[in-house]
Parts: structure tokens; sequence; C-alpha cells
């Protein structure tokens, strides 16, 4: 069959507003031209993040209906810790209520002044939780990662000559863990070959250091390596997952993410010591070790989810979302990063814009317009998110790359909503030369993009 369909039937249906672009272009002006000041409900397709937003399956529903409120030992919290146990062979298992406070936890016990944790990419709270604690959060993907247009199949894999510099450069001790996120969200969504992790493996076990994963898009990640890693094109998805597991010595998750829920994450580790380190401030942070920041419903959600997401029929549909949107802003004049990553399209602003100066945020200009020709909304992930001003002469100093990523919910839009995202889209390229930049009106002090406002130069 040449049309891959979503596998699944609606069951329930939340309605879409629908907005014109005179009102478009009154809301995003009031909201200063950022579109995380923008209500959803003024949202048409809302491409913000993949995280959190997906819908949950009929038996995800009836799942809550189980979930059982104790404040401790509850039957939810070992149903959801034999799932994750069987998944991933960790032992311990630590519930939280997102991924950034599984990291949190694993940073305040473990980071601190002169440490390093190494990664292909770290996500912005990965990173953050690192910095928080006075350590160095280090990036090492491979060449290939930091180059948009080129095809190639892992570009979220590590450099291995450069982890064994960093690791004789910064001294063992001073390295508590290194990571790998599957797939590399900060770099693309791509994702990570077996035979990378297995030697970044190795290479964090010759020294002791532990090797943990950043999880939260395990399945995905282990459907790309099914499909391009010579060896694995008969292996069953879950068994890839479990070999990619077993390589490392435990995971942090956002179950926002893979775990196909709304809300909720997971620390999961084999050494008992750590963990039981980490689950005592766990109660400080999150609440008792059976339910962490969860509520009972929430875990039995969860442990359904992580079965549903391996399902292979789910995978092949949402691996196929992103290429067909990619393909479909390619065949339009839209240049992306190549290939197509797992959960999101990532629009090269600088290349569709090159008029526009970084400096003038050409991903935020793109954006706008993605909002304004089909109620879009996208994220800009340039220099607006990281651009920077020279502390000695104040000179802008741009992001390396203007992107503006339009991530996929999970099992939320159909074919036809993509269909007419990208006849939106086209007009767009028709009124190119016309588009201009932005400057930044009000910004404060950290995080800008969230709550910075823009206006025309
Ligand atoms: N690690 C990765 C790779 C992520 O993509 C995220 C979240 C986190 C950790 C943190 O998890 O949000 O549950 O605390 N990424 C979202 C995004 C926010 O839009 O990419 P969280």
């Amino acid at each position: 069959m040449r049309t891959i369909f979503e596998p699944y039937r609606v069951k329930m249906v939340e309605p879409i507003r629908m907005t014109t672009r005179p009102e478009r272009e009154e809301i995003i002006r009031k909201a200063g031209y950022n579109l995380f000041l923008v209500k959803s409900e003024d949202v048409i397709f809302d491409f913000l993040t993949d995280s959190g937003t997906g819908a949950m399956s009929a038996a995800q529903w009836a799942a809550l209906m189980i979930g059982d409120e104790s404040y401790a030992g509850s039957p939810s919290f070992y149903r959801f810790e034999k799932k994750v146990r069987d998944l991933t062979g960790y032992e311990h298992v630590i519930p939280t209520h997102q991924g950034r406070a599984a990291e949190t936890i694993l940073f305040t016990i473990t980071g601190g002044r002169g440490k390093a944790v190494p990664n292909n990419n770290h996500f912005d709270t990965t990173r953050a939780n690192i910095e928080y604690t006075g350590a160095d959060a280090v990036d090492l993907v491979i060449a290939e990662g930091k180059d948009p247009q080129l095809d190639y199949p892992f570009k979220g894999n590590i450099d291995h000559d450069a982890l064994e510099r960093f690791i004789v450069d910064r001294g063992t001790d001073n390295i508590p863990l290194g990571m790998c996120t599957v797939t590399n969200n900060s770099g693309g969504g791509q994702p990570v070959s077996m035979a990378n992790l297995r030697r970044t493996s190795e290479i964090l076990k010759s020294h002791g250091i532990p090797f943990i994963l950043d999880a939260c898009r395990f399945a995905e990640n282990s459907y790309f390596i099914k499909l391009r890693e010579p060896g694995y094109a008969d292996t069953n998805v879950r068994d890839i997952a479990r070999e990619m597991f077993d390589l490392a010595d435990g995971c942090t998750m956002s179950a926002k993410k893979d775990g196909m829920v709304n809300i909720g994450g997971f620390l999961a580790l084999r050494d008992g010591d750590l963990a039981a380190k980490c689950r005592d401030l766990l109660i400080l942070h999150e609440g008792f070790p059976t339910y962490g920041g969860l509520a009972g419903r929430d875990l039995e959600a969860i442990a359904q989810g992580l079965d549903e997401v391996l399902d292979e029929n789910y995978l092949h549909y949402r691996l196929a979302v992103t290429r067909y949107l990619t393909e479909g802003l390619n065949q339009r004049g839209f240049p992306t990063l190549q290939p197509p990553g797992g959960h999101a399209v990532y629009i090269d602003a600088a290349g569709f814009l090159p008029d526009i100066p970084p400096e003038q945020f050409p991903g935020q200009t793109l954006s706008v317009e993605l909002y304004l020709a089909g109620g879009i909304r996208s994220v800009e992930i340039g220099s607006v998110m990281f651009g920077k001003k020279d502390p000695k002469s104040g000179d802008f100093i741009p992001a390396t790359m203007e992107l503006v990523r339009m991530a996929m919910p999970r099992r939320v839009y159909t074919q036809s909503h993509a269909d007419c995202v990208l006849e939106s889209v086209e007009s767009i390229v028709e009124r190119k030369s016309e588009l201009r930049g932005l400057k930044i009106v009000y910004e404060p002090d950290f995080l800008r993009h969230f709550t910075a406002r823009f206006e025309y130069v």
C-alpha cells in the first residue's frame, strides 16, 4: 500500500477553533509576535512540542480508572515498576513528575563544581540541571550531526575520539557519568546507532564511568535502528530497545514523549546505592517513592503507554509523519534539516530567508508567518533562543543555526491536517521577498524566548 494511514480510529474528538488571517494578525500583534504568548485556542495546528501533547488510547483512559491513589505501596506503582523493569532491565525505578525532575535528582547527587558530563547533545533542561550544580555539560556529537543538509543515517552518534580526549582532559574522577540522548532532540531528533551506543558504553566502562541514557524517545530511536542499521531488520523493536538499555547503567525518562502520556517521567538505575540517595531527594522534592510526583492513575497510563509505543505499526506511521511533512516542505521550497528526524521537522530559516540577517531573527519571522498563513504554531530555535550579547563589546553573537521546529504531537493530527499545513505555507513562499525581520522590544534577563516581545524592523 502506498498510503501509510493513521493506525487508529477516533473515539473522542476535540474541535479545532478556526481563525481568519485578519484575526491572527491581531492576535499575534497583541502577543508581541511571540508564539509562546498566544493562547492555544487561537492556534489551529499546534506543533510547539511533542511533549505531553499526545492523545491517549482507550486502553490508557481505561487504565486511569484502576489507578490506586494510596500514599504508600499502591498496586499502580508496582504495575508501573514491573513494566519499566521488564522494558529496561533496571532494578530501581523512581517515578518523577516529568523528565527534568529525574535530571534534577540525578545531578543534585552526582554534579557539582569541577565535574563535567558528556552527551551527544544535552537537551536544554539537562544542560541547565547540570550547570546549576556548577558542573559543565559538554556536547560531543559527531561532525556529521552538525551539518544540517548532510544526509547521514545516525546523526545523533557520539564522537568517540572526542569522548576519549574528553576523559583524558577532565580526568575520570571528575566525570560522574556519561549520557547519550536518544533520539538527539537538540540535534534535530536524529537517531543514535546501536554500534555507537555499544562503543560509548565500552569506553565509559573501561574508565569506570556510569552510562545513563536520556531515553525520552527510546522507541523512535529503536525503530530507526531497525530501519537503518544492518542486522536489525528482523529484530523486534522491543528487543532493540532492550539491547540499548542493556548497554547503559540507567536512564532518565520524560514519559511525556515515548511514554505516550500527558505528564510523567522516571529515573531508572542499576546501582542500588545511587538509587537510595535519589529516593531520599525524591521524598524531599517529588513525593513518596511509590508515586514520585504523580497520581496512581498517571502511573497506570504510563505502564500502558510504554507497551503501545513499541507497536511497530504505530512507529511506522510515526516516522512517516515527519517524513511526509519534511518532504512536502522541501518540495515547496523550504530547506529543512536532513534527513527527517523522529519527532519534528526543522526548517532552516536562514536558508529560506537569506536576506534577513541573524540579528533580525529569520526564524522568528518565519514562525510568525507560519502562524499568519495557517494558524500553525512552531518554535524558533535560533538566535532568539540561543543568541547572545558579547559581555565586553555588547556585539550580537548569533546562534549556530536559525531553525524553526515543528514538533508532532503523537496520534493527534491526520494526513489531511498535514496536507492543509502544506497548502497554507505555499503563500509564504509567494510573499518571501516581502518578509521583514523583527527586533526585540522587551526581553527578560534569562530564557528570553518564552516572554520576549518583538516589533517589525
Ligand atoms: N530530555 C529531552 C531529550 C527532551 O526532549 C526533554 C523535553 C527533556 C529531557 C525534559 O523532559 O519536559 O518532561 O521535563 N523536551 C520537550 C521538547 C520540552 O519540547 O522538546 P520534561
